[in-house]
């Protein structure tokens, strides 16, 4: 394993070098963080100084926490000077060593911290393997709704059913395509996802079909499309409601006749694929205004799914955001009760993907490991703003004291920390915002500006 070493003092980095390449570790040392930064690539394990010219340790830890947010750093403070120590535990240090310290105690903590690494590291592994074999395991969810979409996917993988998966965006259908692929006896070929929003009209059909050599100009090579790529596997078409109509042609006769044509070519090819669409529009309603052939949705709709939005499954909630909570803090956070309550109160309009959104900045900005209602950023957007339309009001479970604390953090934050800037934004005084400051015990956290 490759351990990075930053330590101005020429003397001491070269025995902690020397001493640990002896222990057959593959080391390399930098003098200051700003050449470390550049040589983070492919290294298990940072031990760093803090005290040093140029950026210190600190500030080299959360840049290294940004980059690579499982890279374990262990920190070297100087003797007596235990409180920069406990700050950067709390910054997420792996461990600290306290100048001067035996090259015996260095073996122990550099051990440790290793073996973390490797554990995690075959962690990881292990889990992509199981979710790529399964796609099953990570889906989430014991209410009702989800109940019913566990038994469809488990009824209708085995075979060559065309699927359509409705739900709102958010809701989880990338993963239920998945999970139907991997579940099906087509799961060690290939599963290829076509995102119909974003492909511009033209584009599409050869995208789809593939091209021969000279079909158009710029086809100086033939090209084969995605569902020829897709043989024998599954073709995963996403939003397919954004198909254009003369696509939609060809997609009724590959979905008949499972046959199609390459453009520039009049040679009919075969092909044996899964379709699984999916949509967070209504078809039924673009049937109505022409947008949508009729004979097509009929032969996506053989088997839908529909995955309920999360507002109407509201139970699944705790068990996703610990679910995320354990990803986003590698295990070291928790949630209050009312943390929970107030994930419980919210309406979710971006679904599951709001919500981990929100459990991930929740961990990033959390003040302890237990965390508090007021640890829970919700979105405050207007698509997160409660309320069924009635002019304006608080984001749900939020109280009126977190969200004025809330209004001032990101006053201050437009404001770069200046309080008369962040006053000004405010349409208040500057005393009034240190007032206000104080009363939430934010005065000191922000520092004077
Ligand atoms: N039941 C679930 N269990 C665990 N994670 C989930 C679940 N449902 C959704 N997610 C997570 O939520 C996020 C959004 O899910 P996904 O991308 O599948 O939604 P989508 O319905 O395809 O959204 P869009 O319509 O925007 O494409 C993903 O990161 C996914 O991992
Ligand atoms: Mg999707």
């Amino acid at each position: 394993m490759r351990i990075l070493i930053i330590e101005d003092e020429e003397r001491l980095r070269r025995v902690i070098e020397l001493h640990l390449s002896a222990e057959q570790h593959d080391v390399v040392g930098a003098a200051t963080a700003e050449a470390a930064l550049g040589q983070l690539e492919n290294v298990d394990l940072v031990l760093t100084d803090l005290k040093m010219p140029g950026m210190d340790g600190l500030t080299l830890l959360e840049k290294i926490h940004k980059e690579s947010p499982q890279l374990p750093v262990i920190v070297m403070t100087a003797f007596g000077n235990v409180e920069t120590a406990v700050e950067a535990m709390k910054r997420g240090a792996a461990d600290f060593l306290q100048k001067p310290f035996s090259l015996a105690h260095l073996s122990t903590v550099v051990g440790k911290a290793l073996e973390m690494r490797r554990l995690k590291v075959e962690n990881e592994r292990l889990r992509q393997e199981l979710e790529t074999r399964s796609g099953f395991g990570n889906l989430i969810g014991h209410s009702a709704g989800m109940r019913e979409v566990f038994r469809l996917i488990e009824k209708v993988a085995p075979s060559r059913a065309t699927v359509l998966l409705c739900g709102e965006s958010g809701v989880g259908k990338d993963m239920v395509a998945r999970a139907i692929h991997y579940h099906s006896p087509r799961r060690t070929q290939p599963l290829v996802k076509i995102n119909c929003g974003a492909l511009p009209e033209n584009l599409m059909e050869s995208e789809l079909f593939g091209y021969e050599k000279g079909a158009f100009t710029g086809a100086t090579v033939a090209k084969p499309g995605k569902f020829e790529q897709a043989d024998q596997g599954t073709v995963f078409l996403d939003e397919i409601g954004d198909v254009p109509l003369p696509v939609q042609v060809k997609l009724l006769r590959v979905l008949q006749e499972r046959e199609f044509e390459r453009l520039g070519s009049n040679r009919t090819r075969k092909l044996d694929v899964r379709v699984v669409a999916a949509t967070n529009v209504d078809l039924r309603a673009a049937l109505e205004g022409g947008r949508f052939r009729e004979d097509l949705y009929y032969r996506l709709n053989v088997m839908p799914i529909n995955i309920p939005p999360l507002r109407e499954r509201l139970e699944d909630v705790p068990a996703l955001a610990g679910h995320f909570l354990e990803r986003f803090g590698e295990g070291r956070y928790r949630f209050s009760v009312a943390a929970l309550e107030k994930l419980l109160g919210h309406r979710w309009p971006g679904n599951v993907r709001e919500l981990e959104n929100v459990i991930e900045r929740s961990v990033l900005l959390a003040s302890g490991e237990l965390l508090g209602a007021e640890d829970i950023r919700l979105e405050m957007g207007p698509r997160g703003r409660a309320g069924g339309g009635e002019g304006l009001f608080l984001p749900a479970g939020m109280t009126l004291d977190e969200y004025e604390q809330s209004i001032l953090r990101e006053a201050l934050k437009r404001a770069s920390g200046n309080k008369s800037q962040a006053a000004r934004l405010l349409g208040i005084t500057r005393n009034a915002l240190r007032y206000r400051l104080s009363q939430m015990g934010l005065e000191d956290k922000e520092g004077e500006g």
